[in-house]
């Protein structure tokens, strides 16, 4: 349970950009990123560090990162909470000592620090929950694993099937079409503005269900769809088995028409024990 609290923690320090690291003092674990901080004053921090949180997806903008549900820091508050631990949260030059209660919400104490960049998540678990001496594993893994090449565009007009895309567009409340297509990829500058031109002066929740198919029509016949190999990969490396392979495609996802075309890249490191003679295949 520690293992997987902590990797939650890192998974998104490393999302959050920079670089990300865990360590340990006496029986405090912190994780530290240098990204962005987290937005929001001390009760929206709260918020977002407590059990009853709705499971919002933040993931309207697909994108090839680690976070997918809006579920991670729930699970953390969980763990607190049921163990009887400490969590405290500092960003953007403020210390918030976090409590979960239990009917779901959690108090925060709030103090001014010298702390402007990134994210820094004190964490102690208490008694109730059984020590762990490879605790870090997880989290110090996907630090590591995070070192080969990663995706830096923006996400695909390709990525979005018609019911998705709606959804995004209705997000996007009342932000002009053309603000939203130049954060797609392949789709900035003057594209921009040719793709919403049907569209011009309109605001994102203004277009219904056809006009936003429409819209993701003309997104995909000014971008190119990106390669697997555009989504970056580990490789191989000195820390990682020495057998290695990878396989990369793509998969249609949606329910009506255009459907989404999710690129993927497939990694497997193996090491190998026993005898030359073994056989050995993997099939899926
Ligand atoms: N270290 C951080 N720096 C910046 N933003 C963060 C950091 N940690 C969390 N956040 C913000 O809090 C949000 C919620 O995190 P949470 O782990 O609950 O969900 P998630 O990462 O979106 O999805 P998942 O359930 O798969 O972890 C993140 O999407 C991110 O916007
Ligand atoms: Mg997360």
């Amino acid at each position: 349970m520690r293992r997987l609290v902590l990797k939650e923690l890192v998974d998104n320090a490393l999302d959050a950009g920079g670089d990300s690291m865990i360590g340990q003092k006496g029986e405090t674990y912190f994780i530290v990123d240098t990204g962005p901080g987290i937005d929001g004053g001390p009760q929206d921090i709260a918020r977002m560090f407590s059990i009853n949180r709705p499971m919002v997806s933040s993931k309207l903008w697909r994108l090839p990162k680690r976070g997918a549900l809006g579920n991670g820091l729930r699970v953390v508050a969980g763990a607190v909470l049921s163990s009887g631990g400490r969590l405290v949260v500092t960003t953007r030059n403020t210390r918030h000592v976090l409590t979960p209660r239990e009917d779901g919400g959690t108090d925060v104490m709030p103090e001014q620090v010298d702390f402007p960049v990134g994210t820094m998540i004190e964490i102690e678990f208490g008694s109730d929950m059984p020590a762990d001496p490879l605790a870090m594993r997880w989290g110090e893994d996907a630090i590591r694993m995070a070192s080969g090449e990663t995706y830096i565009g923006k996400p695909s007009p390709f990525w979005y099937d018609a019911d998705h895309f709606f959804e995004l567009l209705q997000a996007g409340k009342d932000r002009p079409v053309r603000e939203l297509v130049a954060q797609l990829d392949g789709c900035t500058g003057a594209k921009a503005g040719q793709i919403s031109e049907a569209f011009k002066g309109m605001s994102c929740q203004a277009l219904d269900r056809d006009q936003a198919v429409a819209l993701l029509g003309a997104a995909r016949a000014h971008a190119k769809p990106v390669s697997a190999r555009r989504l970056g990969s580990v490789g191989k490396s000195s820390f990682l088995p020495e057998w290695y392979a990878s396989e990369s495609g793509s998969v249609q996802i949606g329910v009506r028409n255009p459907k989404a075309e999710i690129p993927f890249v497939i990694e497997a490191w193996c090491d190998f024990h026993g005898s030359r003679d073994d056989d050995v295949s993997i099939s899926s």
